[in-house]
């Protein structure tokens, strides 16, 4: 089977280059299965129900999430009624929604877990002992399992990789929204990327308009940020696994504006 995973998708730009495209690009790459990462498709961060249901009337099989969860309250919304969008299991137990959604699509049972990192993001639970517990939790119910660590630095991401290399199928990294190319199979068999990278406006930083971020950095004042408009590139990566033994047989790094003939 085929696993498409895209990172974090950017405000109205990005929103509609997947709502237009994605149809066409299942089919190009033979597409069994689409987790997207949701976290900035808000235009105010965050997600929204009208959001999460477009894109996944366009082709994405679970949203994931990230440090921009609560960034919109509607989210409360998404989180009880969408059982499709997850947000980081290691938030504290208490918190709405859930870190993990097993999907059964018949010849298969698919476990998708959302979890982040701890290096230069907000105090959160240690999302090793955290995936670990879930793991051993989920282990009769799920045959393939696929884990977006959204996390800031490539040496966590990395760590996480290796820590979980041969527990998991694959394992793709989301949040800095620039793509790494480091895509690989791990020694133990998992496909893994330290960053998916975005889908959003090319010409920005972040996806954000780029004058704003560099004036911030220049002068160190706060700034209200401002999506960027413009031509968007898609970012993504395919796992090829067979679904009966579990191995991952390759990793593709996709990263386009036009889809390839
Ligand atoms: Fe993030
Ligand atoms: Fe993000």
């Amino acid at each position: 089977m085929r696993i498409l995973a895209i990172g974090d998708i950017v405000a109205s730009c990005g929103r509609e280059y997947i709502y237009n495209n994605l149809g066409r690009i299942r089919s190009r790459y033979n597409i069994d299965f689409c987790i997207a990462n949701g976290e900035n498709t808000a235009t105010t961060n965050g997600i929204t129900p009208e959001i999460a249901n477009s894109l996944i009337d366009s082709g994405v099989d679970v949203i994931t999430l990230g440090n921009h969860t609560f960034s919109n309250k509607a989210v409360y919304n998404v989180l009880d009624d969408n059982r499709r969008v997850i947000r980081p299991i290691n938030y504290p137990p208490e918190t709405i929604g859930v870190g993990t959604v097993i999907e059964d699509l018949g010849y298969t049972r698919i476990a998708v877990i959302n979890a982040m990192g701890r290096v230069n993001m907000e105090p959160i639970d240690c999302p090793f002992r955290t995936v670990e517990k879930e793991l051993e939790r989920i282990k009769d119910k799920a045959d393939i399992t696929v884990i977006d660590f959204h996390a800031e630095t490539s040496s966590e991401k990395l760590a996480f990789g290796n820590f979980f290399d041969g527990k998991v199928n694959a394992i793709f990294g989301t949040h800095t929204h620039i793509q790494t190319a480091d895509e690989q199979i791990l020694p133990s068999g998992t496909g893994y990327i330290s960053d998916v990278g975005m889908t959003g406006v090319m010409d920005s930083v972040l996806g954000v308009k780029k004058e704003i971020i560099t004036e911030m950095y220049y002068t160190r004042r706060r700034y209200r940020f401002e999506k960027a408009e413009g031509v968007v590139w898609f970012n993504g990566i395919v796992f090829d696994i067979d679904h009966k033994t579990g191995t991952v047989n390759s990793v593709e790094r996709l990263r386009f504006s036009r889809i390839p003939e």
